[in-house]
């Protein structure tokens, strides 16, 4: 393993002002988000679609890497240029998403554990030959009135560990997401509560497994409202709750935490983003990996067909935009209006 790679492939991946897009959307979760846009989720569409995504002149310059889905990696453009070659030559960073999804956990069905540990040393080793230099896991926790179960937290912990030691064995530089679900009724406190466990247990069993710090990036959520709790907070409340719980718990050798988008609309992710980071400075770099809220309207727009590719390409590079100045601290709604003109 050469530390010294791992190490600045992070950094490239949190560089200033830049931030990741994912577009690793399982089959399923595609068919769902094609279904709102009546187009069939067949794999031509899928390519179609995600070609289209990474083929946006100028991405490179707000967008420092992509994380793929299995099917999408092993993919070309119809000239015959593969995906991760278009990507390279845009200066972006390949990714892969190696997790195989989630599943009741045992003992307490109504809480998920991330499948997807056996054979990755394999599947990373197929990974880094197609190109990838980094990869995600993704691990969910449940809010409910009794949920997290301690025991879910420290599983899912130990699974993000295990995946990200595998990841730095095989020279690719884990994403490593644990996500408290914005899904249910519950208040922000309540979020903060939770996301400190999941936090504390991630860092306690990265430790544990001898991951190095500097060559990880974290990917989780801010510190905000469920979506249907009635609570309605302001982007500076939501990063004051964020930057502080992130002071208590992440290690200063940390390269850069991205968020997730979570469920938040474009805007207030790129708001919220924009809040914590007026914050700043702070020891980590802190940007995005969205995957909702970066194409959204790109794929409204879209709409399945090859005539709405250029505009739909101006709408997702200006949701890049707009959340690289948010990384920076520079945004402000007007900007919206301006560059869309
Ligand atoms: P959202 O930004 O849509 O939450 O997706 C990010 C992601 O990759 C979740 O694993």
């Amino acid at each position: 393993m050469n530390t010294n790679t791992l190490r600045e492939v992070a950094k490239q991946m949190v560089a200033p002002g830049k931030g990741i897009l994912a577009a690793d959307e399982s089959t399923g979760t595609c068919e769902k988000r094609f279904a709102k846009i009546d187009v069939p989720c067949t794999e031509e569409n899928r390519k179609a679609y995600r070609g289209m995504l990474f083929a946006t002149p100028g991405l490179g310059e707000y967008i420092s890497g992509v994380i793929m889905y299995d099917e999408t990696i092993r993919q070309s453009a119809p000239d015959g240029t593969s995906f991760v070659q278009i990507l390279q030559n845009a200066g972006i960073l390949p990714g892969i998403k190696v997790d195989q999804g989630t599943t009741a956990m045992e003992g307490s069905p109504n809480e998920k554990v991330t499948k997807g540990l056996e054979g990755l040393p394999e599947r990373l080793k197929e990974y880094a030959t197609l190109g990838a230099k980094f990869a995600k896991w993704r691990a969910v926790i449940t809010i409910d009135a009794v949920l997290p179960t301690d025991a879910n937290i420290r599983q899912n912990a130990k699974d993000l560990a295990a995946y990200a030691k595998a990841c730095q064995e095989a020279g690719i530089v884990p994403i490593v997401e644990p996500e408290v679900l914005m899904d249910g009724t519950h208040s922000m406190e309540r979020c903060r509560e939770v996301s400190e466990r999941a936090l504390t247990a991630l860092f306690e069993e990265l430790k544990n497994a001898s991951v190095l710090i500097e060559g990880i990036i974290l990917k989780t959520n801010m510190v905000i409202p469920a979506k249907e709790s009635g609570e309605k907070k302001s982007a500076s409340e939501i990063a004051e709750a964020t930057v502080a719980l992130f002071r208590k718990i992440l290690p200063d050798n940390l390269p850069g935490q991205a968020f997730l988008s979570g469920g938040q609309s474009e805007v207030e992710a790129t708001e919220n983003l924009n809040a914590i980071n007026k914050r700043g400075p702070h020891p980590w770099k802190l940007s995005f990996s969205y995957g909702r809220a970066l194409q959204d309207s790109a794929l409204k727009k879209w709409k399945g067909s090859k005539e709405n590719a250029p505009a739909a390409q101006k709408i997702l590079l200006h949701r890049a935009k707009m959340n690289s100045l948010a990384t920076l601290g520079k945004y402000s709604s007007e900007m919206e209006n301006r560059s869309t003109s």
